[in-house]
């Protein structure tokens, strides 16, 4: 052996051996703040700090130490009712700033935390038990990165998004993960909108959001619009219940965000929810592993797996398995834990002893259902709350912890042979969040990345974030996107195309004055409940008395049937649906129906083609108009030519609604790409039955959705006259499917519905609606008849992210 081998080799042993020593942060600045602001914290409002009138306070505690920072107040009704009213008073004369002028503010702001960074980062660590190194490196630059970039939105905003008005003022609820960096994802795109602001940060946390009240205020940020409350759940829901807050947005558990949905559900509050995640990471055998692994530390140990993207569950390729579950063992063996003041730390502590309880509460269940758990050898802290990094493998998908969001350090691991497993196992989850994808092939990496149904895809790469890209999820993990263009649009009422003065469309998704749309009409037609109908009507019934569902007509499960009457009297008979259609309707749009396949040219050429069949019928259908509405011809004919025209406009569309290519601050194209929603409900309005569903289903099915339609309940006949266009133009099987009825007996099954993923009210119960929607937290969307094109198509489709890094 050659004398520089043996030397190489004694350096490589030495590194392997030599111990970390301790490199501990100073918090001799955060603890000379803390005792300026005195141990008894106020809450910031009206640009003024208050103490809570009731005197109830809380202790919040470092959960690395046990050590008391500060007593935090418990806002009651009173303070929140003052923190509403000085953001409603401060709101207009905000909002009349010139863009420029709050773009200055959010500069100032932004530079305000770059010079206070230090200081926050090691605030943040002790009041939330997150290694140094992350508050330090992520979490607080990101902070001053999103108010820097969302000065930039003030500025352009009339340019990027011209005619969009701010809601007024945003109620905010953050958890206690990402203190400050949720706080600034809620704030930044907030203010920079125009609106102003009544925030809670979670009990545990709210330090930093106090001493970033304190650099706001410094920074002269006018009176009332930033005001921040502190409290437990009691002060959120005090939040979400107020009748003078306009938006709400609440990141944190999925119940929370459940019971928020229900609170909610009717009142026109714009609403967005960023909520749990079990998100997978998937390796390949053609990863490179090495690098693979890396990115699985960052993904489940970061923030000690307290993260609500957290790459939680492992899916990796069976024939490297074996080898990459001992690498990540040694990997496992490495990670160092203790005080997160430390530098050299790669894991802290858990937020508090319930989070801890919940965590090992998880980890016994999954060893009780058959798991196999194994933790690295390590000494914990004697003091404060912590875990050790944890695997379990020998699991099954359906498993309690496969399936829940355990929110701590702990990975479970299951292996794939194919990439569609891969996909069947990643989309086994009821969350959406995000997920990470690992191959060298970029055709696989970007397969699996467009199957996977999340609002967040990492390729070879995983926790990446940036003010520029936006940041939300599917299905369960709520709905609206922060970051970016998108987040933006999140905080603004969208434009109509006429603008009317009253209409409070909801951006989320939504609500107006559904009574008042469903009273819009001619009132000519009305349909009887088949009370005198006591017979089954499968015995007498005649081909009108169907629904279309998977592409057939078929009768109505119940065998019910409603009369319909036009201004002369009965003109048909139409089959009452019930819950069951419903149910095989959504079943229908999801099994085997190709057209979530087709491209955008594939399905414009069917909308085109039902539009050309449409216009071949059109003197039958305009006399079906007169017949059931009692309208003139004229008015008929106008509606039969704005249905055929919509169909035509849509058909354009299907092919051009662009994503985006985020400039982010990483070397990474991140695309933005927009997907449908999957299945859709839908209630048309009474007005212009035949337009007014066309209106609603047209824009759906150009963005790739299916749909379940329930047409107008007074007028159903265009509808079902419908069916046959259909059938002549191509329209895969369960594309749209028609269900003919009582709104009163059909909505609530829509909105309750899981296999159905959004839903577009014209008419109906909305309140009903948004609450059965918590089932399964699915967008809904009071839709204007108003709405642009723009908003139509931003509420058919939901925006997924794609990170592809790359070396330059
Ligand atoms: P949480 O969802 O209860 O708390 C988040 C925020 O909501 C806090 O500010 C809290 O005060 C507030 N809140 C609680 N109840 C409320 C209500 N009824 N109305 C309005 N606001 C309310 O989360 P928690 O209790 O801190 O953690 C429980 C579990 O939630 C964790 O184990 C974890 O699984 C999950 N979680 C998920 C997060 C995510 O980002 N996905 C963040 C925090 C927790």
């Amino acid at each position: 052996m050659r004398c520089h081998e043996v030397i190489r080799m004694g350096v490589r042993e030495l590194m392997d051996h030599l111990e970390w020593g301790p490199a501990p942060e100073s918090d001799v600045l955060a603890r000379a703040l803390l005792a300026e602001r005195g141990r008894d914290n106020g809450m910031y409002i009206d640009g003024r700090w208050v103490q809570p009138r009731r005197g109830e306070r809380f202790d919040t505690v470092n959960p690395a130490t046990g050590e008391v920072l500060g007593t935090i107040p418990q806002a009651d009704d009173h303070e929140i009712d003052m923190a509403v009213a000085a953001a409603r008073n401060a709101q207009p004369a905000w909002a009349a700033l010139s863009g420029h002028e709050r773009a200055r503010h959010l500069y100032a702001i932004g530079r305000a935390v770059q010079r206070n960074s230090r200081i926050l980062a090691v605030l943040e660590t002790m009041d939330n038990g997150k290694p140094i190194r992350e508050t330090r490196d992520i979490d607080i630059p990101l902070v001053a990165r999103h108010f820097i970039h969302h000065a930039g939105w003030a500025q352009l905003l009339d340019e990027t998004h011209p005619g969009q008005s701010p809601w007024g003022v945003c109620g905010q609820i953050i958890p206690w993960n990402f203190p400050l960096l949720m706080l600034s994802w809620k704030v930044a795109p907030a203010l920079a909108a125009g609106n102003t602001v009544v925030i809670k940060p979670a009990e545990a946390t709210s330090l930093t959001a106090l001493a970033f009240a304190a650099l706001c205020d410094d920074a002269g940020l006018p009176k009332g619009v930033l005001n921040i409350v502190t409290g437990d759940g009691r002060a959120g829901a005090l939040i979400v219940e107020h009748p003078d807050i306009d938006k709400l947005a609440f990141t944190g558990s999925t119940e929370v965000g459940r019971i928020i949905r229900r609170a909610t559900a009717g009142s026109g509050k714009g609403l967005t929810l960023e909520l749990g995640g079990k998100s997978p990471f998937i390796v390949f055998d053609d990863a490179d592993l090495e690098s693979a692994i890396e990115g699985l530390v960052d993904a489940i140990w970061f923030n000690q797996g307290q993260v609500c993207c957290a790459g939680s569950r492992l899916l990796v390729q069976e024939s490297v398995a074996a080898a990459f579950h001992e690498r990540l063992r040694q990997r496992m063996g490495t990670l160092r834990i203790g005080d997160p003041l430390d530098k050299a730390v790669d894991m802290g502590a858990i937020i508090d002893a319930t989070q801890l309880a919940r965590i090992g509460e998880l980890c016994d269940i999954g060893v009780e259902d058959g798991g196999t758990i194994w933790q690295p050898e390590v000494t914990l802290p004697e003091q404060g709350h912590y875990f050790p990094p944890t695997l379990f493998t020998d699991v099954s998908p359906a498993s309690t912890i496969v399936q829940e969001e355990i929110f701590g350090p702990v990975l479970v691991s299951m292996t794939f042979r194919t990439p569609s497993e891969a996909v069947a196992l990643a989309n086994n989850s009821r969350f959406g969040l995000a997920g990470s994808v690992w191959s060298q092939d970029l055709d696989t990496a970007l397969d699996v990345a467009r199957r996977i149904k999340a609002g967040v895809i990492w390729v070879n790469c995983t926790n990446r974030f940036d003010a520029n890209s936006g940041f939300g999820g599917y299905r369960e993990s709520g709905f609206g996107r922060e970051g970016g263009h998108e987040g933006m649009t999140a905080y603004l009422r969208p434009p109509t195309s006429d603008s009317p003065s009253d209409s409070a469309s909801n951006a989320e998704t939504g609500s107006v004055d559904v009574d008042a749309a469903s009273a819009s009409t001619n009132g000519a037609g009305r349909v009887k409940p088949g009370v005198i109908e006591s017979r089954s009507v499968l015995s007498r019934i005649d081909r009108t008395a169907k629904m279309y569902i998977g592409g057939k007509q078929k009768r109505p499960d119940g065998g019910d049937s409603l009369t319909v009457m036009g201004p002369s009297g009965r003109i048909d008979e139409v089959g009452r649906g019930n819950r069951k259609d419903v149910r095989d309707a959504a079943e229908a749009a999801v099994k085997r129906c190709s057209w979530p396949t087709m491209n955008g040219h594939q399905r414009a050429q069917v909308l085109y083609y039902i539009g050309e069949n449409l216009d071949a019928r059109r003197n039958e259908f305009i006399r079906r108009i007169v017949k059931m509405t009692g309208c003139s011809e004229a008015v008929a004919e106008a509606e039969f030519d704005d249905a055929v025209a919509e169909w035509f406009r849509w058909a354009a569309w299907a092919d051009k609604h662009d994503g985006r290519i985020h400039e982010t601050t990483s070397r990474a194209l991140v695309l933005a790409v927009n997907e449908p929603i999957g299945v859709v409900g839908v209630v048309a309005p009474d007005a212009r039955p035949l337009a007014g569903l066309v209106r609603l289903v047209a824009p759906l099915l150009a963005m790739g959705n299916t749909v379940v339609a329930i047409p107008s309940e007074a007028h159903p006949l265009a509808a079902i006259d419908l069916y046959q266009v259909l059938e002549t133009s191509d329209v895969p099987n369960g594309a749209l499917n028609i269900i003919t009825g009582l709104r009163s007996d059909l909505v609530e099954h829509l909105a309750a519905h899981d296999g159905i993923d959004g839903l577009w009210l014209a008419a109906g119960d909305l309140a009903a609606a948004q609450a059965a929607s918590a089932g399964n937290m699915k967008r809904t969307w009071f839709a204007d008849a108003d709405a642009s094109d723009i908003e139509r198509l931003r509420q058919a489709t939901q925006v997924k992210n794609i990170w592809l890094p790359h070396a330059i």
